[in-house]
């Protein structure tokens, strides 16, 4: 596996390879990256993996500075995992002025998590272009655990017509339902105990959206259930797979949720089909 550090090397190594799947990541690696790379190698011939913590993508106050930073371990399992290239830039070789242009996003980017993070998903987007254009892979592979980005990446590809098509991986979970994250080392022991109570009452909302069930109760339900246990939702919301408010007759849904434990913030998500109201 190659490291390359600048947009140079990258370019030229680039100029010289056919088919490319890119698996863009912030590193601190885990089996959901992987499962990302093993997707990526069925998709080309080359894997191009990059690492890169990007602070347009954090806000005030946020984890940017105490982000897990591991690169030589990360480095490691992306050589066991056949990675043919490792992108590796920092910040002064991505940014070596303040980006002037950014991506303007549609309303859903200031929905869900968007609406306690403003302006995250213009970083990612800004971000992702970047790393896209300096790639230029024909495949791209997004996690499904970070479904609001992945779909925002997807609207974005789409209206500017880039070439690339992206490609879901399914998340990753640990044997007790928690998915797997980066952020989910910051928790505490007990907290780590708690946190599978997210993905359960995304569980629970798939298991009794019926037909005729109010989607708004059974979001408040979960929510009060998650307080009372200690958590601070921020949100959890069903939509259709689009994320969009569902019609009554939209039956491919998705419920998404977002909550604190202490000072780390999770998210998770689920799929789900709702039955189809009986025509009596
Ligand atoms: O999902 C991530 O790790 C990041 O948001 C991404 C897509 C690498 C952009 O920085």
């Amino acid at each position: 596996m190659k490291t390359f550090h600048t947009v140079n090397d990258l370019r030229e190594w680039r100029d010289c390879c056919d088919s490319v799947a890119f698996v863009p990541t912030m590193g601190n690696l885990h089996e959901g990256h992987l499962k990302l790379v093993s997707l990526a190698r069925q998709q080309a011939n080359h894997v191009v993996v990059s690492i890169f913590v990007n602070p347009l993508q954090f806000g005030p106050g946020e984890d940017f500075l105490r982000y897990p930073r591991t690169l030589e371990q990360d480095a490691a399992r992306l050589r066991e995992h056949g990675v043919d290239l490792l992108f590796a830039p920092d910040t002064s070789e991505l940014y070596p002025q303040p980006q002037r242009c950014h991506i303007e996003l549609p309303d859903i980017a200031s929905e869900l998590c968007g609406a306690s993070r403003p302006g995250h998903f213009r970083g990612v987007a800004t971000v992702v272009m970047k790393l896209l254009n300096l790639v230029r892979p024909q495949v791209a592979c997004f996690g499904k655990k970070d479904y609001q980005q992945l779909a925002i990446i997807r609207m974005m590809v789409e209206d500017f017509a880039m070439p690339v098509r992206i490609v879901a991986g399914e998340t990753v979970r640990a044997p007790d339902g928690l998915a797997l994250s980066s952020r989910n080392q910051y928790l505490t022991e007990s907290q780590r105990s708690q946190a599978p109570a997210l993905f359960g009452e995304l569980q629970r909302i798939a298991a009794e959206a019926h037909a005729d069930a109010d989607l708004t109760v059974l979001e408040q339900r979960a929510m009060q259930t998650l307080d009372s246990q200690g958590w601070q939702t921020d949100y959890i919301s069903i939509r259709n797979r689009q994320l969009g408010t569902p019609a009554s007759q939209d039956t491919s849904l998705v419920v998404l949720g977002a909550a604190r434990l202490g000072n780390t913030r999770l998210i998770d998500n689920l799929e789900f089909v709702r039955p189809r109201p009986s025509q009596a």
